[in-house]
């Protein structure tokens, strides 16, 4: 999925010999994923507190790839051909359909360039003050991130409407329309898992199908990817096995409390998210040699996709993205790909982020060369997929050690998160004042249901204190939870003065505060002493626009 951020957790260099295996298909050369890779693997999935990870390298006519650590603890051994989810790997899919949709003779008259609008009249509809992007916002603007919205991750929802009935593309589409821009069109990139999903929409109406189905008939079967689902019920009921999620207990592993620790080493499960709701925003699950497939035939331009289907999904869209950081300069967005320049060659890559798995893909079309990782942890699966591929990336290309960047180190996963979140009150409030006023009403007065039409029911609720969670506090204090999030979080208050809190969030399922945002909150007083409506500023990528809640109970 998505997002945000750094590793300093304590190295312990003790890897284990655990099952891995290698697979050799093509030519005779030298597999990289020798026994050298393999201790440098398993150091680095210890080092990240990633339980297992997959691997697979197109080079070429060979393909290798192996499988380091568990998919299941206690000891269920990672293969390649082990499941784990896709994320935002899916991305690239849900473009790639497009783009037989775009060269098939029954939509002639879809291009990059058709306005969402008339494809999706009555579903597209944005609120009165951005009449022109209602208008004017293309297909090619809502798959390269580039349309004025920010993500808006914590609006999406599993259930819609009065009936309360299952989140269908429709409805998620149907929230735009309350829902803040914060730039004009085509201005800045802002990473938005929602216009993927308003994209799934239009492709399920033009083609009248589930959009599984017209990714399995239109690429993965060509393509033998076999292994490939779209579905978490498919995806367990496939032969092969899905790796359950983890999350790292940080505050435990510094413990020497041990009835702390989960499963004996500080990891906990994470429950299979249901994919219905993410459709071609992160519905993939699948295998490293099944993604070998999907590399190779983007690297090499080959079929099911045409040659113009090839140049027009590597057609960078929107830049600058990123700050250019280990790479040669900034990157720009693709259909579905981050792009960017090193050392004279273009690599297309992209991340994928579940609640307890991260996925990571590589390739470099001139040279035919591609690395995929997946893994069973959320964020530092990418931070370890990330340093294993470039590794080899940078083996390939015969780039000296001084010239590498170090990604391990760039990323100081926990401290640097946390160090920022420690610090969130002074980023949020540098003006408020040295001494707090009190908040006009006692707690208990501000507790209930808080309701907007996008981010819908927020319940607030006293805390006395005896809370668990990560940022333990013994005062009694707010808290908030909202029912169907697409994904759960927990709204952890803090009072800043008079009326204005900072709300700390984190995902329900992975509390290790590793995707831990923060947010600006004001409860806003009626005359008559009660508060009638909370605004609440989501901060995930600089700002998510304002969100103002009204008090229904
Ligand atoms: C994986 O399972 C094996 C066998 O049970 C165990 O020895 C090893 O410590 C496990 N690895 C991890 C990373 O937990
Ligand atoms: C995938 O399934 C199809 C249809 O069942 C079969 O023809 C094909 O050989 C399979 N491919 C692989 C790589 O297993
Ligand atoms: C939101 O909460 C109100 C008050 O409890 C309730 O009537 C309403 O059905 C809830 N809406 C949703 C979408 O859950």
């Amino acid at each position: 999925m998505r997002s945000p951020f750094k590793c300093a957790a304590a190295l312990l260099l003790c890897p284990v010999a655990l099952a891995s295996q290698k697979i050799l298909s093509g030519g005779h050369s030298h597999s990289p994923l020798d026994d050298a890779f393999e201790r440098f693997a398993l150091q680095t999935l210890d080092e990240f507190h990633v339980p297992g990870l997959a691997i697979a390298i197109v080079d070429g006519e060979n393909t290798w790839a192996a499988g380091y650590g568990n998919a299941t603890l206690p000891g269920t051994p990672v293969t390649p051909s082990t499941l784990f989810y896709g994320g935002s790997t899916t991305k690239a899919f849900t473009a790639a359909a497009f783009t037989q949709l775009i060269d098939s003779a029954a939509h002639p008259d879809v291009t990059w360039r058709t306005p969402l609008a008339r494809l999706i009249r009555d579903d597209f509809v944005l609120a009165p003050a951005y009449a022109w992007a209602q208008e004017h916002l293309t297909l090619e603007d809502a798959l390269s991130h580039r349309t004025g919205f920010p993500r808006h991750d914590k609006s999406l929802s599993t259930a819609y409407g009065p009936d309360g009935h299952k989140a269908t593309m429709r409805d998620l589409a149907r929230s735009l329309r309350f829902l803040p821009m914060v730039h004009e069109p085509r201005v800045e990139f802002r990473y938005c898992n929602l216009m993927f999903m308003v994209a799934s929409h239009v492709l399920q109406t033009l083609t009248g199908r589930w959009l599984g189905t017209t990714l399995r008939e239109g690429l993965w079967r060509p393509l033998g990817m076999n292994a490939t689902y779209f579905s978490l019920e498919d995806a367990q009921a496939a032969p092969e096995h899905l790796a359950m999620g983890y999350w790292w207990d940080y505050s435990s592993s510094s413990s020497s409390d041990s009835s702390k620790k989960k499963n004996g080493g500080g990891f906990g499960e994470v429950p299979f998210a249901g994919l219905d709701g993410a459709s071609g925003a992160g519905a993939v699950v699948s295998t490293v040699l099944d993604y070998a497939k999907w590399i190779r035939c983007l690297a090499n331009e080959a079929e099911p996709l045409s040659k113009a289907a090839h140049a027009a999904i590597k057609t960078p869209r929107m830049t600058p993205v990123g700050t250019g950081k280990g790479w040669d300069g900034p990157g720009s967005y693709a259909l579905g790909w981050m792009v960017n320049p090193y050392k004279g060659h273009t690599i297309y890559n992209h991340g994928g982020g579940m609640e307890g798995y991260g996925t990571e893909v590589f390739f470099l079309p001139d040279l035919g060369y591609g690395v995929v990782t997946m893994a069973n942890t959320a964020m530092t699966s990418n931070f370890a997929g990330r340093t294993l591929a470039w590794k080899l990336i940078n083996d390939k290309l015969g780039v000296a050690e001084e010239d590498r960047y170090d990604w391990a180190a760039a990323q100081e996963v926990y401290s640097g998160h946390i160090v920022k979140l420690r610090f969130a009150v002074d980023r949020l409030y540098p003006e408020r004042t040295e001494q707090p006023l009190p908040p006009t009403l006692p707690l208990q007065k501000y507790a209930g249901t808080y309701y907007h039409p996008a981010y819908q029911n927020l319940t607030v609720e006293v805390d006395e204190g005896t809370s668990s969670g990560s940022r333990q506090s013994s005062k009694p204090q707010l808290k908030a939870s909202r029912a169907n999030a697409v994904w759960e979080v927990s709204y952890e208050f803090e009072h800043v003065s008079g009326e204005y809190w900072a709300v700390f969030i984190d995902l329900k399922n992975t509390p290790n505060w590793l995707s831990g945002q923060v947010a600006k909150a004001e409860f806003r007083l009626g005359p008559d002493g009660w508060a009638d409506e909370l605004v609440i500023e989501y901060m995930e990528d600089g700002t998510e626009g304002v969100i103002t809640y009204e008090r229904v109970e």
